[in-house]
């Protein structure tokens, strides 16, 4: 195989030479170079864009047995991030933790997750037919987040759970908080225990400078980043970077194959290829700017009445060990608005799209996609917000209506997450559903922690602590039936 350099992009070399060589198609797709695509397509694609749209070949190489130019590329990624292995992943984040939770567990294993885990990380677990361990999340109840997993909370469900395959923790969080990973690391590998991250947000730290360490970088074993979320590669495409030594990778490849497609878009691999150049020749300067401009915002948006841009202050609160200010998060409970509703003004008076909103934040990712035009924009829009859209009195606050209900304790687990969702279910009045097993997850926003999961027994604290929340006002998430009349259980 040639020597390539981080300059180089293998994958999409060879795919333009295959272009470039006028070589007459007759394989998948169907489109033939863009030559049978509809015009209404074919004309806002491009014939360039299309021509590159091919299928596996040995010229272009094989994702599920690379040999050529897409083995390089997946070479050069690990390299670029310090690891021994990297794998190019097609379905995002959400297929790249599919593959790391059948790899480590299968059926009855133990795995040692966040209760506030992603539904991809809860999708992994049901897919292997995995238990779940569950760790609460510390929560930040002014700003009615879930923060990360102390690492003493780590110890300690360790402790109880000696037999479980792995810890997988989330760094950092959707909002930017990074818990303590190299601690935790410390902790799971002294009990011989490896460590999966879910890094969807973070496939930049290594690149910054004031950034919380990335998960290889702090010693986890296997981490999923969504190259595509934060850093320059097409939706849909992550990559999954492990250590040798805990991560057996002859079953994690066997497992990547499992979930992805036999067919994978080489559009999308070779814009992997390309973010990883990007992030090996200019990624310094491009995060470091990101950060800088994030930072600005973020002192800006804090002059504004009403409105409070979370920071660095925060580092030291439990859980809440590193911050990537990148994540901008946006408190507009003062403005007597819920997050909801300052999306959609932002969206429909000033054509600001965020990235998401909860009960008291609206979230904004302030990437290498961004210059001082975007940074101003948004700060304009904020003040143009809070100047002309606020309401009078303000939201019930987390604080007061958590102190009054008091907070079930764990459930019991009675069933795995996959003998609950195929099991035989029906749905009751949930009023009367105490004793009986939850088929479904039922959350409420904040903080985001569920209080049932498929296969836990609901309990008549956990029926008044849920009706409770929903007096208060509070976001659900997660049942068929969101008035909560009624709840799906197990039979
Ligand atoms: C914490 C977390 N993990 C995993 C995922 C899944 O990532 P992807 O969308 O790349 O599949 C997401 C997506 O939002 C996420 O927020």
């Amino acid at each position: 195989m040639p020597v390539y350099s981080q300059k180089d992009t293998p994958l999409l070399a060879a795919m333009r030479k295959y272009v470039t060589d006028e070589t007459m198609p007759y394989h998948t797709p169907g489109h033939k170079l863009g030559k049978g695509m509809h015009p209404r397509l074919e004309s806002l694609l491009g014939r360039d864009t299309l021509a590159l749209d091919l299928a596996l070949m040995p010229d272009l190489d094989d994702l599920h047995e690379p040999h050529g130019p897409i083995k390089a590329a997946q070479d050069l990624a690990a390299e670029l991030y310090g690891a021994d292995h990297s794998f190019f992943v097609v379905n995002g984040t959400t297929g790249g933790i599919y593959a790391m939770i059948l790899t480590i567990a299968g059926p009855g294993d133990k795995i040692i997750v966040p209760r506030n885990a992603h539904r991809s990380i809860i999708g992994g677990i049901i897919l292997s037919g995995a238990v779940p361990v569950f760790m609460n999340p510390e929560v930040d109840l002014d700003l009615g987040l879930t923060m990360g997993v102390t690492p003493g909370t780590v110890e300690e469900a360790i402790r109880q759970h000696p037999d479980a395959k792995g810890v997988l923790v989330i760094n950092p969080t959707y909002y930017g908080v990074a818990t303590d990973l190299k601690q935790i690391v410390e902790i799971a590998h002294s009990r011989n225990m490896p460590v999966v991250v879910d890094e969807a947000h973070g496939p930049h730290l290594h690149f910054g400078a004031q950034l919380p360490l990335q998960a290889l970088d702090a010693g986890a074993d296997i981490c999923a980043q969504s190259t595509h979320k934060i850093i320059g590669a097409m939706t849909q495409c992550s990559m999954v970077h492990c250590r040798e030594g805990r991560i057996n990778v002859p079953r994690l490849k066997a497992m990547l194959q499992l979930v992805q497609s036999t067919s994978p878009n080489y559009i999308l691999m070779a814009s992997l290829d390309v973010a990883r150049m990007q992030m090996a020749t200019e990624g310094c300067r491009l995060i470091n700017r990101a950060v800088e401009l994030a930072e600005w915002v973020r002192a800006e948006i804090n002059q504004i009445p009403g409105l409070y841009c979370f920071g660095r202050e925060k580092i030291g609160n439990p859980g809440v060990f590193d911050f990537d200010p990148t994540k901008v998060t946006v408190t507009v409970k003062d403005l007597g608005l819920n997050g909801a509703e300052a999306e959609r003004i932002l969206r429909y008076k000033f054509n600001i799209q965020a990235e998401l909103s909860d009960m008291y934040n609206v979230l904004f990712l302030i990437t290498l996609g961004d210059g001082e035009r975007e940074a101003r924009t948004l700060v304009e829009a904020l003040r143009g917000m809070a100047a002309n859209h606020t309401r009078e009195g303000t939201l019930p606050a987390a604080t007061d209506i958590y102190s009054t209900v008091s907070y079930p304790i764990m459930p019991e687990q009675v069933f795995s997450p996959r003998q609950a969702l195929f099991g035989h279910t029906r749905k009751i009045p949930f009023r009367e559903s105490a004793g009986k097993i939850c088929a479904e997850i039922i959350t409420f926003y904040p903080p985001g922690i569920p209080i049932l999961c498929p296969g836990e027994r609901i309990s008549q604290d956990m029926i008044e602590h849920c009706l409770s929340l929903q007096a208060a006002g509070l976001h659900i998430s997660g049942p068929e039936d969101y008035t909560m009349e009624t709840v799906k259980v197990v039979e």
